[in-house]
Formats: structure tokens, sequence, C-alpha cells
């Protein structure tokens, strides 16, 4: 990982090179015996590059990881996972992320922004054709504002 992230870096500049990690993630039955030391280690080996940023994802881990990556990161920190708009904007505004990440609504809602600006209604995520064949049912035939 560190030697791809290199590459990109050498490649693109650091400043265009963000991670993603999901630490305790165990799709496709990913284990890791001892997460915290790995990813307390890795994120020290990130501190420095001058990435963009780090995009941190929990899905049901109970440690804290954002308490403990955040400050060993020290640049652009992202929180992304289960948010709502709420939820979203108090991690910004308690000072918990620089930015927020949104998967699924924003794959139901192409203008995810603007349904949270005007306070709209959210299309539902249809699971049944998340990792489908590449066709554009379910991901890019979500209706809009515009087009509803
Ligand atoms: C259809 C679909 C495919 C995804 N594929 C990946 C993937 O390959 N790798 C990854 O790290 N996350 C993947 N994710 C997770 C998203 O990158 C993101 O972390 C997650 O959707 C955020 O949570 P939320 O959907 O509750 O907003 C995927 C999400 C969806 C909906």
């Amino acid at each position: 990982m560190l030697q791809v992230l290199d590459a990109m870096v050498a490649e693109a500049g650091a400043d265009r090179v963000g991670i993603k990690l999901s630490p305790e993630m165990n799709y496709n039955s990913i284990t890791d015996a001892a997460p915290q030391e790995t990813y307390a280690y890795l994120v020290d080996q990130l501190r420095g590059k001058g990435l963009a940023y780090l995009h941190v994802a929990l899905f049901g881990a109970k440690f804290d990881y954002h308490a403990m990556l955040r400050p060993r990161f020290g640049g652009t920190y992202l929180i992304g996972s289960g948010l709502t708009q709420d939820s979203a904007e108090k991690l910004v505004a308690d000072g918990k992320a620089d930015a927020v990440v949104f998967g699924s609504a924003f794959l139901a809602n192409p203008d995810l922004p603007e349904r949270f600006r005007v306070g709209a209604a959210l299309n539902a995520p249809d699971h049944k054709t998340y990792f489908s064949p590449p066709t554009a049912q379910g991901y890019i035939d979500y209706p809009t504002l515009a087009t509803a």
C-alpha cells in the first residue's frame, strides 16, 4: 500500500492523492489479528506524505479509530459511513471531521447537496442493483429533483 501510494504521489502530486481506510471492515472475509496496531502503524507512515486527505470509514468497529487516527495523521480528515445530513453536519460542527463522505445516498441522489440544501426527501438506494453488471441501472438512472 505504501509503495503504491508513493508511486501515485510521484505521478500526480501528494495534494491529488488521498486514501480511504476501513478498519475492521470484514467484507470478503478480510480479518486482521491486531487491527489497532496495524492502522496506528499505517497512519504513522502516512503522516508527513502531504496527502490530500485520510478518509476513515467505520462499519461496526467498536473501537474509536477516529480518536486514534486523526491526530496521528495530522492532515485533512474525512469521516463516512452511515451518515445522515444531521449526523454529518454535527461531525463537522463539532470539529470531529474536516469533511464528510456519502456513498449510497449519493448513488441514489445525484443531486444530494441540493436536496440537503432545500430539505428535500431522498430517493432510497436500491440494494439489488449494487455490484450488478455494468449497466446504467442503479448507477445513473436515479431521478434528480429536476427530472422527478
Ligand atoms: C455500490 C457500492 C459499492 C461500493 N464499493 C466499495 C469499494 O469497492 N471499496 C470501498 O472501500 N468502499 C466501497 N463502498 C463503500 C463506499 O465507498 C462508502 O464508504 C460507503 O458507501 C459510505 O457509507 P454510506 O453508504 O452509508 O454513506 C461501496 C458502496 C456502494 C454503495
